[in-house]
């Protein structure tokens, strides 16, 4: 196990109709929020309405900023900036997804900044300073609620980056499942490819080779994800399942599955931003395309942890490691397909003659993020295993 720093300041409020608490837990950062959220999910949940009530009676004044698209952008950003700054809002509240949270997480850091919100992407500002953000989680994903990250998409240069700082954890996440009753059975599927794509990026790269406590923490959460995903799929108001998934996907990237596995890397986030900036993409559908391909392509030179993999989650013994590996591969990649995620990018019109183009935008990231090994020609090789 390598050194490593673990903080993680988010509070985290869990459980059975406590979206109630929003009202009281805004009382300790002011007076004035901006609610922000999505088209009309927590319309028509009811959330909003609960949302409302508990801020009113509180009395928290309240500025909304709706419409926030899956896989935000820069334009819609700028203008909650804008409007953050004209009503003078002391507080951010996001209600909704990844897209509500990550959108939030930009308008309060570039509220408290002088430069614009696209220079925190591109890398040529730093992160200072944040309003306090607080989060009432409707779709259990992306893991935004009790993380420093976000991701953002410019869409006039088609580049999707990502920023972070310790100034966007959030101040307090409420994580009540019956938020998430509503998510239709597609999203719960993206989602699940989402989080168990956040737990294998680091278990396959990550350069410690005695990963004793992390290996097991994330094939448990791999199977914990594998299952709530199939009761909640069988039955949408499963309680116990919607809860198993949302502390899942919450642990899944807070830093705790990374801490101590060293350096490590996110290709497969790499390679599906690129098809979200390109195609708009759903994050979570994008990612189980690109992951069983990616698999495939880092498992041909190093197939031991594949053949762990295989073993752990689908119970696949064989002697000849790759054979393991590909038949763990080929298991990961049938379950996405039965649960309703796509495997290829047919699905989404994606042909040969667009490979190129995607490859290209990925090696942007490449860059940024420091994965000197993907080139383009490699990302384009990964990329014709997802066709
Ligand atoms: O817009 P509304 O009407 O609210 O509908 C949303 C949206 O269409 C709907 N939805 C949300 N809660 C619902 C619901 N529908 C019914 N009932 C509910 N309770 O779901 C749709 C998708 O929402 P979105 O927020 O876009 O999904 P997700 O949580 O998957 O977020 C995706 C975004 O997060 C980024 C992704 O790249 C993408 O931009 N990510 C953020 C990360 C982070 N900050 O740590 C890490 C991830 O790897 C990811 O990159
Ligand atoms: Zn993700």
């Amino acid at each position: 196990m390598q050194d490593f720093t673990f903080w993680n300041p988010t509070k985290i409020i869990f459980g059975k109709n406590t979206v109630k608490a929003i009202g009281s837990e805004a009382q300790a950062f002011g007076r004035k929020a901006l609610m922000v959220y999505g088209r009309s999910s927590i319309k028509r949940s009811g959330v909003y309405d609960q949302v409302v009530e508990s801020l009113k009676e509180a009395g928290i004044q309240i500025v909304e900023y709706a419409e926030v698209k899956s896989n935000p952008v820069l334009s819609h950003t700028r203008e909650g900036i804008e409007l953050a700054r004209r009503e003078g809002v002391e507080m951010i509240i996001a209600v909704g997804g990844g897209s509500v949270i990550d959108e939030s997480k930009s308008i309060a850091a570039a509220v408290k900044g002088q430069t614009d919100v696209w220079d925190y992407y591109a890398g040529s500002a730093t992160i200072r300073d944040a309003l306090p953000l607080l989060v009432v989680l409707t779709l259990a994903a992306t893991g935004s609620e009790m993380n420093s990250g976000a991701v953002l998409t410019n869409e006039d240069t088609l580049q999707k980056f990502n920023i972070g700082s310790p100034h966007l954890f959030p101040k307090v996440s409420i994580l009540d499942p019956t938020a998430t009753t509503t998510v239709p059975a597609r999203y719960v599927a993206y989602s699940a490819a989402d989080a168990i794509t956040h737990l294998l990026e680091g278990y396959f790269t990550g350069v410690d080779p005695e990963t004793f406590i992390q290996d097991r923490f994330v094939e448990s959460l791999v199977e914990a994800i594998m299952a709530s995903t199939a009761r909640i799929l069988n039955d949408p108001e499963d309680y116990e399942a919607r809860a198993a998934m949302m502390w899942a996907a919450t642990w899944a990237l807070n830093g705790f599955p990374t801490a101590g596995i060293g350096p490590h890397g996110f290709p497969n986030h790499m390679i599906e931003h690129s098809l979200s900036a390109l195609y708009d993409v759903p994050h979570g559908a994008g990612l189980s395309i690109v992951l069983p391909a990616w698999m495939s392509y880092a498992a041909r030179t190093a197939p031991a942890k594949y053949a762990r993999f295989a073993a752990k989650v689908f119970r696949i013994e064989d002697k000849d490691q790759a054979a393991a590996a590909e038949q763990g591969i080929a298991a990961l990649k049938g379950w996405f397909e039965r649960i309703g995620t796509p495997t290829r990018l047919a699905s989404f019109d994606i042909s040969e003659g667009d490979l190129d183009r995607i490859a290209e935008n990925a090696t942007m990231l490449a860059n940024k993020w420091g994965l000197t090994a993907y080139t383009k020609e490699v990302i384009a090789e990964v990329l014709r295993l997802c066709l």
